[in-house]
């Protein structure tokens, strides 16, 4: 994508003129969604250009049966797709007996808005027609943040320089295919088709998963502003129902075409009562009209800005790329409902299946944590706890016992999809940021009730895995844990990733430790935990042994950890001296060139240190930082962030910056050509990080939340809000000096730069 494309704008993502090659990246980036439901930004009326087209439900999957070449036992059955859902979107246009296509008449003025601060997705332009009659277009859409089932479009029809029909046909489409299929097969039956009045519903459900959808639609129309009857004929096929209505305007007058549609699903209603339902909602969005919904929308923005935001002085690039980071994870997942997770991709497209990843975690956490009400941040870790049963099942497949849990690498139920037999047997770290999720969470929240009622059964099952993992190495006198793959994608079947080897040692530990606590504190919940698990002390001494003396590969003359055994046989050649031509060597190498080099692909032994910082000297940081960056390639849209976190607390700003800079603008600018296939919306979470833990310097070990604001030269202030423990503190920097204020009640206690402070409401303590 051109990187000028989108325009510069602190509240908007902006498009100007319509280039029908950025189309499909276009639609990626102005996605809308409301964490229940999102779509990509498709045209509502009929496009015969490239087009991606996207509507994607919380929680529906199919399980698209595996298809590899090499059947390895211990594979997954299928790899669940996040599912492409009907379409309530559509509305065809037809200006005399031509229908609206902006891919064959000629299109002026076009304009296309992301508007963040209101949460709306707005498009205007002229479209000329072959006999030269042209009509001026406005929609508006959004899906409402208060009625999660509903989303709404007004749709503005005005005739420049004639006067004649326009006729409207607003349809519901049951028949839709994934792009991303195994076997193109169809993942959706249609079941039935309700019409009433001025609403329709189709009822469908996903094949295999049996999960059921009602889509529904109602129409009404305004004529000038003020409301209108048109008379209608239906059309009704197997799996589409089309309301049509024609209106004869003279010239300048403006039909308005306000349809509300959604989805009612099953996770939520049983399914007799899912029609109904749709017709309820449907109603309760009529009754309030498109006006007071659109009104109700942009207070809910506001509420959820008034602490997400962060603003940015002197660079309106950098401000609208924040922006749009925190407006698209808001979009993805608002932290009502466990069962939901934050796909890599969102609901913006269906590669990595939509599903959840590590990424939350290790990446998503903090940001809900500190920019909303703690219970956010607890359901996704209880999202972990409702699957622990599948994670032990996927452990038992590949040959563990006792109650060992492994969490998938990729999942939408807890069951495991991933096969590639490098990740899905190999990248097992994942299992140890579950527990690493615990204890931030504890450590920011004190809501340390969490870990007997849940997290605790989590990590015994976490730390059995790693206790069978591992094992003795009569050479070394040591644990080892042979053949892994580590966050570095880029090397597999590797032996002592130093990443791994320190999760499990440190997640047998911190299991230890907490069931010291729990027995302590919370009598009852250990006795029950303990019965459940049949938890022995002479399993715990077992555990220990192999933490105790866990081995980590070490190189005396770099003075570093080494990211695994067999690092140093590398040839060691910076990225600096790859040439252009090569980048990104996972588009331009071979993958046996790729796994032989010393490329690494994101933080691996580095991600260790950002998340266990505190047990690090910054020296011993800097000489990792300086020994693995220059290696390391980025061609994970989750490295950029952590470097930039690591090099502003070693004081490279610089080079913070640089890397700030590849993660924010990462999708706006399509740094990797590979937006069209949807936004990263995971790593977008390691952006907010970039700026709150690595130019802030916010750190929050052993309870205590410190601070060590730094800003780039070239910003002149930023600021940003957190929750901490009850009180939300503000945090604003400029290069002149950084001020506290607590916006709340709760008097926070907190470090700068070394020092403590107490902070009470609405102080402003300027340090
Ligand atoms: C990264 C993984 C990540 C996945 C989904 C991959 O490219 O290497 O660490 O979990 O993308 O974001």
């Amino acid at each position: 994508m051109n990187i000028d494309y989108i325009l510069p704008n602190e509240w908007s993502i902006l498009e100007e003129g319509f280039d029908k090659s950025q189309a499909t990246a276009s639609e990626s980036i102005f996605s809308i969604g409301n964490g229940a439901m999102g779509q990509r930004a498709n045209f509502e009326e009929h496009y015969s250009g490239e087009t991606f087209q996207g509507s994607y439900i919380g929680g529906i999957y199919y399980p698209d049966k595996t298809r590899v070449g090499w059947w390895k036992n211990g594979y997954p059955e299928y790899f669940a797709k996040v599912l492409n859902a009907p379409n309530w979107i559509g509305i065809e246009i037809k200006i005399g007996d031509e229908q609206l296509d902006l891919n064959t008449c000629a299109v002026s003025d076009f304009s296309r808005e992301l508007n963040m601060k209101e949460g709306y997705l707005k498009r205007s332009f002229k479209a000329t027609m072959n006999n030269g009659d042209q009509i001026q277009v406005e929609s508006i859409r959004f899906c409402s943040l208060d009625l999660h089932e509903i989303g709404a479009i007004k749709y503005s029809v005005t005739p420049v320089n004639f006067s004649g029909s326009i006729q409207f046909s607003p349809y519901l489409d049951g028949g839709i295919m994934n792009e991303d299929t195994n076997y193109d097969e169809v993942f959706w039956k249609v079941l039935d088709i309700e019409d009433r009045d001025n609403d329709a519903v189709i009822l469908s459900r996903t094949l295999k998963t049996k999960f059921y959808v009602a889509t529904g639609m109602h129409i009404s129309y305004e004529l000038n502003g003020k409301e209108v009857h048109l008379p209608k004929t239906v059309h009704e096929q197997e799996k589409r129902i089309d309301y049509v209505s024609k209106a004869n305007l003279n010239q300048g007058e403006t039909i308005s075409l306000i349809k509300f549609g959604g989805y009612s699903q099953s996770m939520n209603h049983p399914k007799e009562q899912l029609i109904s339902q749709s017709q309820k909602v449907l109603y309760q969005a009529a009754s309030l009209g498109f006006d007071t919904l659109l009104g109700m929308q942009k207070k809910a923005w506001a509420n959820i800005w008034e602490t997400a935001d962060i603003i940015i002085e002197g660079d309106v690039k950098a401000q609208q790329a924040i922006r749009f980071n925190i407006f698209q994870l808001n979009q993805t997942y608002s932290g009502e409902d466990s069962r939901l997770n934050i796909g890599p991709k969102g609901f913006t497209g269906e590669k990595y299946g939509g599903s959840t990843y590590w990424d939350t975690e290790a990446y998503c956490i903090p940001f809900y944590m500190s920019t909303k009400d703690k219970h956010v941040a607890r359901n996704l870790l209880q999202y972990r706890h409702n699957q622990l049963g599948k994670a032990i099942e996927n452990a038992e497949k590949l040959g563990f016992k006792n109650g060992a849990a492994l969490y998938p690498m990729v999942t939408m139920n807890g069951e495991e999809c991933h096969n590639e037999w490098e990740i899905t047997f190999e990248e097992i770290h994942r299992n140890g940021a579950m527990v690493y999720a615990i204890y931030n969470y504890v450590n920011y929240t004190s809501d340390y009730k969490y870990v007997p009622e849940f997290g605790l059964e989590v990590m015994i099952a976490i730390a059995r895995f790693w206790h069978q993992r591992a094992s003795f190495s009569e050479y070394k006198q040591q644990y080892v844990i042979l053949g892994v793959t580590g966050p570095n994608e880029y090397e597999n079947n590797i032996n002592n990733n130093y990443y791994t080897n320190y999760l499990a040692k440190w997640c047998i530990e911190y299991t230890v430790e907490n069931l010291k606590k729990v027995k302590e504190e919370f009598g009852a919940d250990y006795k029950r935990v303990i019965e459940l698990t049949n938890l022995t002390d002479m399993e715990v001494v077992n555990w220990l042994k192999v933490a105790d003396a866990m081995y980590f590969p070490y190189s005396e003359k770099y003075g570093v950890f080494l990211q695994q055994d067999g690092f140093l046989d590398k040839e060691l050649i910076p990225t600096s001296e790859l040439s252009k031509e090569d980048r990104p060597i996972n588009q331009k190498w071979s993958w046996d060139r790729i796994l032989r080099s010393c490329y690494i692909k994101q933080a691996d032994t580095l991600q260790g240190m950002y998340m266990f910082e505190d047990r690090f000297t910054k020296e011993e940081i800097e000489k990792h930082f300086d020994f693995y960056e220059p290696l390391t390639v980025h061609e994970s849209s989750l490295s950029p962030c952590i470097h930039a976190i690591l090099a502003a607390s070693i004081d490279r700003m610089p080079k913070a910056y640089e890397q700030y800079l590849r993660t924010s603008r990462l999708d706006l600018d399509d740094y990797n050509h590979e937006v069209h296939e949807g936004l990263h919306i995971t790593s977008m979470a390691g952006t907010w990080s970039a700026i709150v833990q690595g130019f802030g310097g916010m750190r929050n070990f052993d309870g205590v939340l410190s601070f060590n604001p730094q800003i780039p030269d070239e910003w002149s202030s930023y600021s940003f809000k957190i929750n901490f423990r009850g009180s939300t503190l503000k945090v604003h920097v400029s290069h002149e000096g950084c001020t506290f204020t607590n916006e709340s009640e709760m008097p926070a206690e907190i470090f700068v730069s070394g020092e403590k402070r107490l902070i009470k409401k609405d102080e402003l303590v300027t340090v």
